[in-house]
């Protein structure tokens, strides 16, 4: 700042002073209302604060010295009252011209940046949808450990050690415990059934429960397999109960997840946890039952396993809980595929895409 540019005083009296110090006021304040960025205040903060070329120092020194002596305390006064307004410019709060500076570096009518939404993913949205069905029935909820030992996986089962049985659900096992009986080795469970077993060994009679979960399998993957799938599984224990009681509720069931003009069919079958066994088809949702690619012009779905439980599972449970009585109480048990129904709900043609986390799949689904 050069001295020229310094204005020099020429009385005073204390309105002369006010009025001088009014004038530096009014620069300070226009200036600071130009203020948009930490640039912009640091550079006011130098132009008036600068210890040694700041203006605040240069304008004391210029007119104290040039001051009688008499008038230096009223001068002095007033420049601490004016630093304390600098200071205040610069700190935020003051000049209202400031704030409108500020608008102009945070636009508040700019529409924000969104956070994604999150959302369930497919697989979870039908696991849960399958789920809520059955405990409208009067249904509770149960779950079980993916690392499972072979007694509760095949054995209470009743896939007997060597039954061929078991050749359709090989599985990875845990390494290392050849020295453990088998019925103690580790394995990743390949169905939720064995949850069936755990939970009649915890609970008496009636009984009337489903079990979502996860399972694996040693199956190559394709566009419709893969070593991870989830089923939820199902289990109703109780006097009297028959094979009308399995029909009428998966066929309400069914009709509940695909609509009610779904029919539902019963075929011969074989699991050995049940006898009789049955597989469940519904009359094909994408064509109504005409015959189209989807089904394989058949008209009809292949979509879960299900049976009456067979005595020698109750056997089993019997050495824990022996209220399971085949002579008192008879039940139903039914496993479903929830990778497949969710594929089927909402036309995705490859199972991988449940399993790659991709979020333009995903997002489909938000
Ligand atoms: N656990 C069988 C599987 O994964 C499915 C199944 C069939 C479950 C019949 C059942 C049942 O509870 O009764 O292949």
């Amino acid at each position: 700042m050069s001295n020229e540019s310094i204005p020099q005083l020429t009385a005073y009296d204390a309105a002369a002073l006010d009025h001088a110090f009014a004038a530096v006021l009014q620069s300070v304040t226009a200036q600071s209302a130009q203020i948009g960025s930490a640039e912009d205040r640091e550079r006011f903060r130098l132009e008036w604060l600068g210890r040694k070329q700041g203006r605040l120092k240069t304008l004391s020194e210029t007119w104290l010295k040039a001051a009688p002596p008499e008038a230096k305390k009223a001068i002095g006064q007033r420049f601490n009252a004016l630093k304390e307004q600098i200071e205040q410019a610069l700190e935020s709060g003051v000049p209202a011209a400031k704030a409108a500076g500020a608008v102009d570096a945070i636009d508040i009518t700019l529409p924000g940046t969104l956070p994604g939404t999150g959302a369930e993913h497919p697989l979870i949205r039908t696991l849960h949808e399958v789920v809520g069905i059955f405990e409208r029935m009067g249904y509770s909820v149960g779950v079980g450990p993916e690392v499972e030992t072979d007694y509760y996986n095949f054995e209470s089962l009743n896939f007997p050690p060597n039954h061929p049985a078991r050749d359709t659900q090989d599985t990875l096992v845990v390494a290392g415990q050849q020295g453990k009986p088998l019925r103690e080795r580790l394995l990743m469970r390949t169905h939720t059934s064995p949850v069936q077993i755990r939970t009649m060994e915890q609970q008496p009679p009636p009984l009337r429960i489903v079990i979502p979960g996860k399972v694996h399998r040693n199956d190559a993957a394709d566009a419709t397999h893969s070593p991870i799938f989830h089923q939820v599984e199902g289990l109703c224990v109780d006097t009297n109960i028959t094979f009308s009681d399995l029909k009428g509720t998966l066929d309400h069931a069914m009709k509940e997840l695909f609509g009610s003009s779904v029919k539902t069919r019963f075929f011969p079958s074989f699991f050995p946890l049940t006898e009789p066994s049955a597989d469940v088809q519904i009359s094909c949702i994408f064509c109504g039952g005409k015959g189209c690619r989807k089904c394989k012009h058949s008209g009809w779905i292949e979509l879960l396993g299900c049976g009456m439980v067979d005595p020698a599972v109750f056997g089993f449970v019997r050495e824990k809980q022996p209220a399971y009585d085949p002579k008192k109480i008879s039940g139903f048990a039914f496993g479903m595929g929830i990778d497949r129904i969710a594929m089927m709900r909402y036309g995705i043609g490859d199972i991988s895409l449940l399993y790659s986390g991709d979020v333009r799949f995903l997002e489909q689904f938000a």
